[in-house]
């Protein structure tokens, strides 16, 4: 690369930059990478998602040095992490705070992509990178929680593998194959270690690598939407942008602080967080012969498993019954050619009727898979004319403000034991949920849109 223009040829640097792009990766990942000048606070939550997956794997690699993934000393090894190795309450408290707080950080990092049509051409790839590491994550956390071998860490992982064996025909064997034993064992012990350690953290970095790699391309959307590479000035540097070193490594800093601030209030001072971060029941020893009363997953799981729960008889008889009319719906109204109608209509048909063939239970299991797959489509489903929220009208708003507080209120009934009313509200929400983006092709396109400004709107402050 030496020898090319901005790229060092002399000293220590020259000799590097001859046999690796260093400057230059540096100048385009960083200084050259012109990021539109009216980011918010919204734009801190990449950064902070890239410190938490640092903090886990270094928090993670010290605990490794004590931790024994045995069934008959997994827990002892945790206690004495714990109570004896010196500083190892901080590493552990710091994982197990930094797995919630993984969570926090990437939904609302999510949300910022929501808000401001993020995942909109040319971002799409970004977004599907986005949704394959939450998926990574999930399967991260639910691995790495058997690991205390608590009576949580035990119960929840054996009500969610034999979640698998609803699945017709290979399920069982499937459920067999994950658990590596009939019951959850040492051998599930074993593998989900392994998987935590080394197999599902080797995916999150590449995807994590491809996620970002896949933004530096296209460049960054911004809380206006608009692009701001469609104006540049006679260098071919956005005017809209600035160089993402120094403006924005600066302010990512400053997010860090409040974060850190944050992060350490709770390790030191609520590391429970009340039994959400840390579960009260996972302080007792595995016991394969005591089920707990009442098992929850994690909160971060629970919107999707309360969705999972909601997913009943009397639910797929409803959900049957709404696939004929949204069939019928299609036929009549829908502005798409014959064959895509046919098509469509066909498919919920199918779905209709597959309904009532397979058990509730294994619908359950598509729903919760489903309510995070369909995720990868939303890039698709949106039509609107304009990205962000802010040009989009009121009552937009609205539907996003419903969609939060459902998606919170499914949270907090999966922590719940069922009762006949939460069931009711789950299934409320379950639908409001799904409403959201099934029917947002429909819906994304109609009311009164605000006019997109040229430029960014920005006042220094
Ligand atoms: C380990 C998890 C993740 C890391 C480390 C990460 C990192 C980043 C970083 C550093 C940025 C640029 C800074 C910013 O715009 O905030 C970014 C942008 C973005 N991320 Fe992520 N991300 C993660 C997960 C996700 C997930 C789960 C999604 C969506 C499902 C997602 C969707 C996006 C989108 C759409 C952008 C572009 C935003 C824009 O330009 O407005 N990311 N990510």
């Amino acid at each position: 690369m030496a020898g090319e223009k901005n790229v060092e040829t002399t000293g220590l640097l020259g000799w590097v930059d001859a046999r690796f792009p260093l400057t230059s990766t540096w100048k385009a990942h960083l200084s050259e990478y012109y990021a539109p000048k009216n980011f918010n606070f919204w734009y801190f939550f990449g950064s902070l998602a890239l410190l938490v997956l640092v903090i886990q794997i270094v928090t993670g690699i010290f605990l490794v040095m004590h931790y024994k993934p045995d069934a008959e000393r997994a827990f002892q090894s945790v206690e004495y992490i714990m109570r004896e190795v010196p500083w190892g309450w901080l590493v552990r408290y710091m994982h197990s705070t930094g797995a919630s707080m993984f969570f926090v950080v990437v939904y609302l990092h999510m949300l910022r992509g929501l808000f401001y049509g993020s995942y909109r051409k040319p971002r799409e790839l970004v977004w599907i990178f986005g949704v394959a590491i939450f998926l990574c994550l999930m399967a991260e956390a639910f691995m790495g929680y058997l690991l205390p071998w608590g009576q949580m860490s035990y119960w929840g992982a054996q009500v969610i593998v034999n979640l698998f064996s609803a699945i017709p025909f290979v399920g069982p064997d499937l459920a067999l194959l994950i658990r590596g034993d009939y019951v959850v064992s040492d051998a599930t012990l074993n593998r989900f270690f392994s998987f935590h350690v080394i197999a599902v953290p080797l995916v999150l970095l590449g995807l994590v690598a491809a996620h970002i790699v896949a933004l530096h391309e296209v460049g960054s959307n911004n809380p206006d939407g608009i692009e701001i590479k469609a104006k540049k000035d006679e260098r071919g540097i956005p005017l809209d942008g600035i160089p993402f070193h120094p403006y924005y490594s600066v302010h990512d800093l400053f997010g860090v602080a409040i974060f850190l601030m944050i992060f350490s209030a709770i390790v030191f001072f609520g590391p429970e967080m009340g039994g959400y971060f840390l579960e009260y029941n996972n302080f007792i020893p595995a016991d394969p012969l005591k089920t707990p009363p009442h098992i929850a997953p994690v909160w971060y799981f629970t919107p999707f498993y309360s969705m999972l729960r909601a997913t009943t008889s009397d639910f797929t008889a409803v959900l049957s019954v709404l696939s004929v009319l949204g069939a019928l719906w299609i036929f009549l109204r829908a502005r798409i050619g014959f064959a895509a109608k046919a098509g469509f209509a066909g498919l919920l048909i199918v779905i209709a009727v597959l309904m009532q063939v397979f058990d509730a239970k294994f619908w359950g299991v598509v729903m919760m898979g489903g309510t995070v797959v369909i995720l990868f489509f939303l890039p698709w489903l949106d039509n609107s004319p304009v990205k962000s929220i802010r040009y989009r009208p009121g009552w937009h708003k609205v539907l996003y403000a419903i969609f939060i507080v459902n998606f919170l209120m499914l949270g907090f009934l999966g922590t719940q034991p069922p009762s006949d009313a939460y069931n009711i509200m789950s299934q409320v929400g379950t639908l409001i949920y799904v409403a959201f983006f099934l029917l947002m092709p429909i819906w994304s396109r109609l009311g009164t849109f605000k006019q997109v400004p040229e430029r960014v709107t920005f006042s220094a402050h």
